[in-house]
């Protein structure tokens, strides 16, 4: 693909707002909203978290040591999570507060409310949990088995292209994107608010972390068909656009 600087540049502005015909977009032509949350195969094994209500006293750090120690940190203690822990860091970067309509309003912002994007985990230590692949579902506050397989830590790190702490921690975060959630309000003009939403996501994790004296590290370089292989996503309707390892801050 032949793009030059001016045609990357383009997503970056709000100027594309100009050529969406917004009145053609599908929820202006009354098509129906897409689900809120991907549905899990049939079978699916389901793993219900504490609920959120119930981890207030693990974060006890105040907001302003959270923001100010903030760092991307990329060594990481032996240490298993407990799945309190882990359920306190999908719950502050994914957790829904409430429903109204076909919307989810949740503990990061997200432009139109679409939340187009999924949470996977690749858990290595967290107490009580295989190891493995899960999926987020924000709607059940659950988790969703997807897989488990030998040497998913290495795996990762060649992934993220050789970045191999991304394999090191006790879970990693990895977002997918549905673009179309956003399309179906927005048509094209979805993408660059796509990544602006990840950005909130991340930010939440980067705090909660700090909060219960763990670490992580945004993650945007990868090898896309590589990390979208073994999330076992289709590259084009559901794609990788961000991932962050997480663990218990090294001594
Ligand atoms: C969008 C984005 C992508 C990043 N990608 C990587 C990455 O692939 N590997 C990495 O080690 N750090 C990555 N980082 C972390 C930055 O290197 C880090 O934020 C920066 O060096 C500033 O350090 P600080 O976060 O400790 O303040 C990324 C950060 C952002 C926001």
């Amino acid at each position: 693909m032949a793009l030059g600087r001016d045609e990357f540049r383009y997503v970056l502005r709000d100027s594309v707002r100009r050529e969406v015909a917004f009145a053609q977009t599908d929820q202006n032509r009354g098509l129906p909203a897409p689900p809120v949350q991907k549905p899990c195969g049939p079978g699916a094994r389901l793993l219900s978290l504490p609920e959120a209500r119930s981890l207030a006293s693990l974060a006890r750090l105040s907001l302003w040591n959270a923001v100010s120690q903030r760092e991307s940190r990329r060594a990481y203690g032996r240490s298993a999570l407990t799945l309190e822990e882990l359920a306190w860091l999908l719950w502050a970067t994914q957790g829904v507060k409430a429903t109204a309509g076909i919307s989810t309003l949740r503990t990061v912002p997200s432009a139109g409310a679409r939340h187009p994007l999924e949470t996977y985990v690749f858990v290595f230590r967290v107490r009580g949990m295989e190891p493995g692949l899960y999926r987020y579902l924000p709607l059940d506050h659950a988790l969703c088995f997807e897989y488990a397989e030998p040497g998913l830590d290495r795996c990762l790190g060649e992934a993220c292209l050789g970045q191999d702490f991304v394999g090191r921690g006790a879970a990693t975060f990895a977002w997918t994107a549905i673009p179309y959630r956003t399309e179906w309000r927005y048509g094209l003009a979805a993408a660059r608010v796509i990544l602006l939403d990840a950005g909130h996501v991340c930010q939440n994790l980067y705090l909660a972390c700090e909060a219960i004296r763990c670490g992580t590290c945004a993650i945007g370089a990868y090898d896309q068909d590589a990390v979208d292989r073994l999330l076992r996503v289709d590259g084009r309707d559901e794609f990788a656009v961000y991932l962050a390892p997480v663990g218990r801050k090294a001594e």
